[in-house]
């Protein structure tokens, strides 16, 4: 029996209230633990901001996207004062004995910096992106998937009768897996990913083959972390960042749209699918895995498997060394990339 603290940090992502019912469901039934949710991440727990997480609570939450329990991208060891000592202070005042933070690299950062100090936690992986390590998937991903590939093929239809050109760009700030999952469903002509710069010419070259070839439209799927060769293109830089020192990015879609304009005299539109991506009801895939994760995430607070993170790994859920999961982004298998190449152009 223990008092369980929950959050939610960063980015919010379908499926985060799934994993919320299934640990409190968990931990209420089968071990007699009571929850407690701090609001709005890391900034509910330095405020002291929470609710009691009881079934009443969580009932009916498991097709909501978003999550109940607000999110920040709030880092409590960027804040004026003793981020660490506010922390201990809001877990003794609540009588925390352990504490489940969902999140990504960056809230999954500060919860390894607490277990560092002895505080105990389990993670869960969290992000549309699925750049995590440590996890072969994150849930939100499917989701984001599917919005994105839908946009595609909406996107066809409109770029076929215009003869047109038609830029997606998608999330993605460290790692392509949307652009290239999504690319591939969708029938992306070209796919532009931050594990490798691009080089305009060549795509381009791709998009000039095809006119060739009798096809008037093409589509160019691009993450919005995407970066041209060095030295090859001239690209925005918006100058902000979040608490945890992240560029704010979003429109090298509109670089591209016009970059293609003028080197194919083709037109071009850009569409920016940005936060619609995140936003909405969680796919059967990512209900099932916040499920499966917010049920191993309380097994393992009631086996005191502390410092480690709840994972996917193949078909079985596994807990795994959090330090370890959290040393190195999961990059795209480049085995894909080039299956997905083999339709360019
Ligand atoms: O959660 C990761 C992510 O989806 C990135 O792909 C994107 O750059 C970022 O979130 C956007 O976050 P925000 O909601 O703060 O604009």
């Amino acid at each position: 029996m223990a008092r369980v603290g929950l959050l939610t940090g960063g980015g919010d992502c379908p499926g985060l209230n799934a994993v919320i019912r299934a640990a409190v469901r968990r931990g209420l039934i089968d071990r007699e633990h009571t929850f407690v949710g701090f609001r709005n991440g890391w900034a509910g727990v330095l405020a002291d901001e929470a609710e009691e997480l009881t079934l009443a609570a969580t009932i009916g939450i498991l097709p909501r996207g978003g999550t109940i329990l607000g999110t920040s991208r709030t880092n409590p060891f960027a804040e004026a004062g003793d981020g660490l000592e506010a922390i201990q202070e809001t877990l003794a005042r609540r009588s925390v004995d352990a504490l489940v933070p969902i999140g990504g690299e960056d809230t999954l950062g500060v919860a390894l910096r607490l277990h560092r100090e002895g505080i105990p936690v389990v993670g869960v992986p969290k992000t549309i992106d699925n750049d995590l390590g440590g996890t072969d998937v994150t849930f939100g991903f499917q989701t984001a998937v599917q919005i994105v590939t839908d946009a595609i093929d909406r996107l066809h239809t409109t770029a076929e009768s215009h003869n047109r050109v038609m830029v997606v760009e998608v999330m993605g700030r460290h790692a392509g897996w949307i652009a290239t999952h999504a690319g591939i469903a969708g029938g992306a002509d070209a796919i532009l990913v931050p594990e490798r710069p691009f080089d305009i010419e060549e795509v381009c070259a791709h998009l000039r083959s095809r006119t060739a070839r009798g096809r008037t439209f093409s589509i160019v799927v691009v993450a919005e972390g995407a970066t041209p060769m060095e030295g090859t293109l001239q690209t925005q830089d918006g100058g902000r960042t979040d608490a945890f020192g992240h560029p704010r990015l979003g429109g090298i879609g509109v670089t591209l749209e016009a970059e293609i304009e003028a080197r194919t005299g083709y037109e071009a539109r850009v569409t920016i699918l940005g936060h619609v991506q995140r936003g909405g009801t969680p796919v059967a895939f990512d209900r099932v895995l916040g499920t499966r994760f917010g049920v191993a995430a309380i097994d393992a607070v009631s086996a005191g498997r502390f410092g480690t993170m709840v994972a996917l790994r193949g078909t079985e859920i596994v807990g795994v060394d959090l330090e370890q999961a959290l040393s190195a982004p999961k990059l795209l298998d480049p085995k894909l990339y080039e299956t997905a190449e083999l339709f360019f152009g």
